[in-house]
């Protein structure tokens, strides 16, 4: 049976699907994470998925998409998404979030973006008043390679604490490659007050070298967090 978050998650997520999966979608996003299986757990429940086309949002996305036996699609196809569902790894008070830490950020950035509702998947230990402050790995940055020193360098000049290049532990000797072929460096800014999400976002994406950053700013349209005495709670 499953633990009190898995079972958090998994509320939270046939929820959303229940309240925002629309009877006549065309295009829906799938985000990346352990959440959001359960978001492909409920979709597969219902009927008449056959004309309707999936993006996914990397590697273990396109694999839910296909071994659910939905029809895959490539964002680049169909840059308009009915809704997309994803997780997230902390989530303030106006909805903005931290994402990255599977390292899918920049696919699920661009998703998002091309959908007209963006539907957030979590459980309790992610929702939060203030970035940074319940679930501190940092704002993951996705950069290019040959970049990295300088992205780092310029992130401790910004007030960075300690970022670090993200490296692959046992599975990999070195940095984790990105679906995308990056690197991904986490820096932690502390608390990251609800109205300079968005300033801080700029400045790191604006850094020579910068492919996205983890923080979604005023994207989500709402967020389901699944608690651990079996209720869920909404925002927005
Ligand atoms: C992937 O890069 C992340 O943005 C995930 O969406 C996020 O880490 C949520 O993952 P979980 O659902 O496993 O917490």
């Amino acid at each position: 049976s499953l633990s009190p978050v898995e079972k958090a998650k998994r509320l939270a997520s046939h929820r959303a699907v229940d309240e925002h999966f629309p009877e006549n979608a065309k295009v829906v996003g799938i985000g990346s994470g352990s959440t959001v299986v359960y978001a492909v757990e409920r979709i597969l429940q219902r009927k008449d998925l056959k004309d309707i086309i999936f993006i996914p949002t990397g590697f273990q996305s396109k694999e839910l998409i296909v071994n659910g036996g939905l029809r895959l699609g490539e964002i680049s196809g169909y840059p308009v998404l009915d809704v997309a569902f994803d997780g997230a790894d902390e989530v303030d008070s106006a909805l903005n979030c931290i994402k990255g830490g599977g390292a899918c950020l920049f696919q699920e950035k661009l998703v998002a973006s091309c959908a007209k509702k963006f539907i957030l998947v979590a459980d309790y230990r992610k929702n939060s008043s203030i970035l940074g402050k319940e679930w501190t790995q940092g704002v993951p940055i996705e950069v290019v390679p040959l970049a990295h020193a300088s992205v780092l360098r310029i992130l401790s000049n910004m007030g960075a604490l300690d970022p670090q290049l993200r490296m692959g532990g046992k599975a990999k000797a070195g940095p984790i490659i990105t679906d995308n072929g990056n690197f991904i460096i986490d820096a932690h800014f502390g608390q990251i007050p609800v109205e300079l999400v968005r300033q801080l976002a700029a400045e790191i994406k604006a850094i020579i070298g910068v492919v996205e950053v983890g923080l979604f700013v005023d994207m989500a349209d709402a967020a389901y967090f699944g608690n651990d005495d079996g209720s869920v709670s909404v925002r927005g």
